[in-house]
């Protein structure tokens, strides 16, 4: 008899736990005075350690980016203590995850990402134009370059199951693009924007237009509200530097987005900071296109966006303190110990070179082409980290503005005029509400 009951409770065991596996994921409800935060990490171009030696090649190589290569891990492991300490509820990488593609920093990037999610978080990517079939992927030993293994399209969505494609509720046939529901009232519309990879264009073709209209009346049936994650630009964040960064039909895009009431819009591939928004005459709706700035480019910064259904959309970039993480991890590096001038002096000689070259071919004398590098250099460090207009009038007092505006029209005049004829003064703050 005894013997029967043990039986019997054993079986009643076993269904309990056989329907808590079957049973579906419970997606909570951000109810309407809570709010959720989100971080934007952007084009963090992982590279591993595995892949790279002290050697003059490296060196060479680290010279030509404008990311600091060399410490994509040490960003990411910063990020890593970020949000252990503060607990954003989603995180979202809109794409160029790796440098180059290769599967090393691949398999290694997922790891980080499966830390990350064991915090409770809820992790999605989708690819940016280096992350597949890149045939540039590479290696350094011997003091030579090398090519490595990169990675297809097939590889991607099962190294990143975990982070959006097993938990996808559609998926588009033509792209891996996916939308996910991290919540009932706030779904997730991740597009994979790239044309060819591992070119650098964007574009997203007619299909996968109807397809999104298609995820847009799914949403609307449980009026829930849809962010967009990818990775080119919905809209030009520069005059000058747009081609291959928004996506080529944006018109078509903009207009789709409009007609299903998409007000956010989370993008990177340019790697500087900027917002920009367009309202529709037709519809009244206004998109907000925000360009979070590459965590491996000065000034070190991810966004956080957080979410409130009677608040609307609070978004603000937050900066990377290297130098504090390298003091209290007793870092003997010391580029990582004294960050802030390493970064200034990485930015003007890699992100600046352009400019420098630019200006040496000017008609100036070499104390004039001294004043105006010192102004563009300035006028840069804010403009990549989202500053513009009047934001920059300290500049725009200097002797090198002046020089600049009495140029004839040339690079360098049209590029700094730019930066103080923009839609925002701070591009590293913006609220939304809601309607
Ligand atoms: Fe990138």
């Amino acid at each position: 008899m005894k013997k029967t009951r043990v039986m019997m409770g054993m079986l009643v065991l076993i269904f309990l736990l056989a329907t808590a596996c079957l049973k579906p994921r419970e997606v909570p409800m951000i109810s309407i005075d809570e709010s959720i935060n989100m971080y934007v990490v952007a084009d963090p171009h992982y590279m591993s350690e595995k892949l790279t030696e002290d050697c003059e090649t490296f060196t060479n190589y680290l010279d030509t980016v404008d990311r600091m290569m060399k410490y994509t891990g040490v960003f990411l492991d910063i990020m890593e203590v970020e949000i252990k300490k503060n607990q954003p509820d989603i995180i979202v990488f809109p794409g160029d995850l790796t440098n180059n593609g290769s599967k090393v920093n691949h398999l290694e990037f997922e790891k980080r990402l499966k830390r990350m999610k064991s915090t409770g978080a809820k992790v999605y990517v989708v690819p940016g134009n280096h992350d597949i079939n890149n045939t540039k992927a590479l290696y350094f030993k011997d003091n030579e370059l090398h090519l490595t293994e990169s990675i297809n399209e097939d590889e991607f969505v099962e190294i990143y199951k975990n982070y959006g494609y097993g938990e996808a509720i559609s998926r588009d046939k033509n792209t891996l693009s996916y939308l996910a529901k991290p919540y009932k009232n706030l779904w997730l519309l991740m597009l994979d924007t790239t044309k060819d990879y591992p070119e650098p264009g964007g574009y997203l073709n007619r299909d996968t237009l109807n397809w999104i209209v298609s995820c847009s009346d799914m949403a609307k049936e449980e009026n829930a509200e849809i962010i967009v994650v990818m990775h080119h630009n919905l809209l030009d964040h520069s005059d000058i530097i747009w081609e291959d960064y928004t996506v080529d039909n944006n018109t078509s895009v903009l207009n789709t987005f409009h007609e299903i009431g998409i007000k956010v819009v989370l993008s990177g591939h340019i790697h500087i900071q900027d917002i920009k928004s367009h309202t529709s005459i037709e519809t009244g709706n206004t998109i907000y296109d925000i360009a979070t700035s590459s965590l491996p480019v000065y000034n070190h910064q991810y966004g956080q966006l957080s979410y409130s259904p009677s608040k609307g959309y609070d978004y603000e970039t937050r900066k990377l303190d290297v130098e504090k993480y390298a003091l209290e991890n007793n870092l003997e590096d010391e580029n990582l110990l004294s960050f802030n001038d390493y970064s200034e002096m990485f930015f003007i000689k890699n992100l600046c070179r352009k400019h420098k070259e630019s200006i040496e071919l000017l008609d100036l004398s070499d104390e004039e082409k001294q004043e105006v590098f010192k102004t563009v250099v300035e006028m840069n460090k804010k403009y990549f980290s989202g500053y513009r207009n009047e934001a920059l009038q300290e500049q725009i007092e200097s002797e090198g503005f002046k020089i600049v505006e009495s140029l004839e029209e040339c690079f360098i005049q049209e590029y700094v005029m730019g930066m103080i004829d923009d839609q925002n003064a701070d591009n590293n703050k913006l609220h939304i509400p809601i309607n």
